[in-house]
């Protein structure tokens, strides 16, 4: 059986008809995959995965990434939450969540995609929006495309997390200086050809420019790619099931009252190529 789905917008955002038997038994994983790559973004609502379920559905899909410092444990399993008593380690790091980002840009080769479903979720807020940085790439003015493919930017831990955390100090710089700074193209041509925008709040600054134009460029850039067009805001409803493609897409998630409890759980996969500059 073809699989069925609906857009979300025009530009971003795939809904599938399917169970979670269907889901479950890896026949569609091929075309859930392309379609992914194809629209960004796609959900389905009503599947109430538990987190076996969530991480077979996953490993249909390409290679679990398994525990780090500072993420999954040793089953795949993160649970996307700031709350202390769920995460003792971590749950600082979700302040950077509420600005638009690519997961992993610290990576030599950031995720492919991950797969988000609610536990716990708060009665209002607490959305999660993507941006299709792959049509906002492609909607630009070809000579602005030319330009931007001859730039690079760093990717800082600081520039990721300072917006989140305006009163940090020291400390909080000390660790987040350790992390890897590393230069990415503006745009990443992708094994299939088709291009994108890195742009990530973690976008420090444009290699060669002058600070003032590097910071107007980037403000510019993530201005235009997050845009109504290329956005989709998910409103979570417990038993969704939420794919996305983090290498053509950036997201983020909206805010909430902080004492109300929003438990979300991921499991992501591995990267399948590094960000790769245009081929001259
Ligand atoms: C993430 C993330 C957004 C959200 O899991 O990487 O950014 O809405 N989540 O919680
Ligand atoms: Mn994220």
């Amino acid at each position: 059986m073809t699989l069925t789905w609906t857009p979300l917008t025009p530009k971003i955002g795939a809904e599938l008809q399917i169970n979670a038997a269907e889901l479950l038994d890896g026949s569609h994983a091929e075309e859930i995959r392309a379609l992914l790559v194809q629209r960004g973004v796609v959900i389905a609502r009503g599947i109430g995965f538990d987190d076996e379920q969530q991480r077979s559905f996953t490993r249909t899909l390409g290679e679990l990434r398994l525990g780090r410092a500072k993420g999954p444990d040793d089953s795949g399993l993160l649970k996307v939450s700031m709350d202390r008593r769920v995460n003792p380690d971590y749950a600082e790091y979700f302040a950077g969540t509420f600005f638009w980002h690519i997961d992993g840009t610290y990576e030599t080769i950031p995720p492919f995609a991950t797969v988000l479903s609610p536990r716990v979720l708060p009665p209002e807020g607490g959305q999660t929006e993507f941006a299709n940085t792959y049509a906002a790439y492609e909607d630009l003015p070809a000579d602005e495309q030319r330009y931007l493919e001859t730039l690079q930017a760093v990717h800082t831990m600081q520039a990721t997390m300072f917006p989140a955390v305006p009163d940090a100090g020291l400390e909080d710089f000390k660790v987040w200086m350790d992390y890897p700074q590393p230069t990415y193209p503006l745009v990443w041509q992708h094994k299939s050809g088709r291009k994108s925008l890195v742009m990530s709040t973690s976008a420090s600054h444009v290699v060669g420019l002058h600070p003032v134009d590097s910071h107007a460029l980037l403000t510019r850039l993530m201005a235009h790619a997050t845009s109504d067009d290329y956005v989709y805001r998910h409103r979570w409803q417990l038993g969704d099931l939420l794919i996305w493609d983090n290498t053509g897409t950036m997201h983020r998630a909206r805010p909430y009252d902080p004492d109300c409890d929003r438990v979300l759980h991921r499991f992501t996969l591995k990267g399948e190529e590094p960000i790769s500059p245009v081929a001259v």
